[in-house]
């Protein structure tokens, strides 16, 4: 399989898609909500998932197609292609502040990531990779992750995890990593998030729940510059419906997991 053309395709089909979103005056906010009130959805996370899935499935007739706002069957299919999309990462952010959110793909294979890309529509940032072949970010190649000190970390965490999503008995050790580290970071769109990490933006990063279509393709990413993304909790596993995360440089990484798994 040529992986590298396949992110090309990808590329393009993101390119494309993001044409919907560019412009403020055009933006559609027919705004709905999903599992609560703070839980939106608009008719444009519907419009690109549409697109994408048509899009993949006229090139690809026989990749399976895995999405936030999709319909599929539960299970994906064996020795099948999959592309796993968010059409709209960050969606509370694309309707109340217009910044930082993304279109995000990751492509698997038998279980392995194989492409990664995310696009930050209004940053004009493409951060791309094919496994084997480095994290490239606006065609430029990310460098490698190198140690960085607990006490001099950047983490991305969202302060409402403590009051909602947090397992019990959780709270007090959030509260030492966030007192330990240098400072923390909400951006509000998961899959950047991720791609911060491989550009050295954000050394950690948190979630408490996440779906396959948020990390799938920063995953990638974040494994060609030798970061890790794993289950907060050891025993957990990723690509299951939702998921706790933790990715980080290795170093700050390995204290997180070892101060949540005591
Ligand atoms: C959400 C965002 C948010 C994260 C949530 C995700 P959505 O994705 O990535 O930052 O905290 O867990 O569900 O709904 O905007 O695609
Ligand atoms: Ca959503
Ligand atoms: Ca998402
Ligand atoms: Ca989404």
């Amino acid at each position: 399989m040529d992986w590298t053309a396949i992110k090309d395709r990808a590329i393009s089909f993101i390119s494309e898609a993001a044409h919907r979103l560019y412009d403020p005056a055009i933006r559609k906010l027919d705004i709905e909500t999903k599992e609560d009130a703070d839980d939106l959805v608009t008719e444009n996370d519907f419009a690109v998932q549409r697109f994408l899935t048509k899009k993949i499935k006229e090139a690809f007739p026989g990749h399976f197609v895995v999405g936030e706002e999709g319909e599929h069957e539960e299970r994906i299919p064996e020795h099948t292609v999959t592309w796993f999309i968010d059409p709209i990462d960050g969606t509370t952010n694309y309707v109340h502040q217009y910044m930082n959110f993304a279109i995000s793909i990751g492509i698997y294979f038998e279980g392995e990531g194989k492409v990664g890309v995310i696009y930050d529509v209004i940053a004009d940032e493409m951060f791309t990779a094919v496994k084997g072949e480095g994290a490239y970010l606006n065609g430029k190649k990310l460098l490698p992750r190198r140690k960085v000190n607990f006490s001099q970390a950047i983490i991305g965490f969202n302060a409402r995890w403590l009051v909602g999503r947090a397992r019990p008995g959780t709270k007090e050790v959030f509260a030492g990593i966030v007192r330990d580290v240098r400072a923390t970071r909400s951006y509000g769109s998961a899959s950047l998030e991720l791609a911060y990490i491989a550009a050295g933006r954000l050394d950690a990063y948190v979630n408490m729940r996440l779906s396959p279509w948020d990390y799938a393709g920063a995953a990638v990413l974040i494994a060609e510059t030798g970061a890790e993304c794993t289950p907060l909790f050891r025993g957990d596993q990723l690509f299951m419906e939702s998921c706790t995360v933790l990715a980080g440089e290795k170093h700050v990484h390995e204290e997180i997991l070892n101060r949540c798994n005591e």
